[in-house]
């Protein structure tokens, strides 16, 4: 099923940064769309690199802030960002050499993305509202 976002669900409390987790969630939904409805591979990879690509200027954006507002845990969080951009990457070329259907790349993305945003992303949240972060 594509996914919807959902402010209960998945907003953390900081509007810069629900703001960008909604667009990649949006570019994550293009990647399931791709595949399901139009059944173009070629399309659904390149949109995963897209959203590698700005994943990557998400997590440098997020690295920034923390850096500013003195979050205790910033360099643990960021070395999760090093990790996941990581296993995209490992992930779209499994795709790309045929080692894995593309079918698989909806559930990886979704599993890969939210569940770092709704449980680390979280945890600077307080950090981030108690430095006028909104
Ligand atoms: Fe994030
Ligand atoms: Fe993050």
């Amino acid at each position: 099923m594509a996914f919807t976002w959902s402010s209960a669900e998945h907003a953390i409390g900081v509007s810069v940064f629900d703001e960008e987790h909604q667009r990649l969630a949006a570019l994550m939904s293009q990647v399931h769309t791709a595949l399901k409805e139009k059944e173009d591979r070629v399309l659904a990879q390149n949109l995963m690199g897209a959203l590698i690509y700005e994943t990557w200027v998400h997590f440098d954006h997020e690295e920034r802030v923390m850096e500013e507002v003195g979050f205790s845990e910033r360099d643990a969080h960021a070395a999760e960002h090093a990790a996941l951009i990581q296993q995209a990457k490992e992930m779209l070329q499994k795709v790309q050499r045929g080692d894995i259907s593309p079918q698989a790349m909806p559930d990886f993305l979704m599993t890969w993305l939210m569940s770092h945003v709704q449980i680390t992303d979280r945890r600077y949240a307080e950090c981030m509202q108690q430095r006028g972060y909104r």
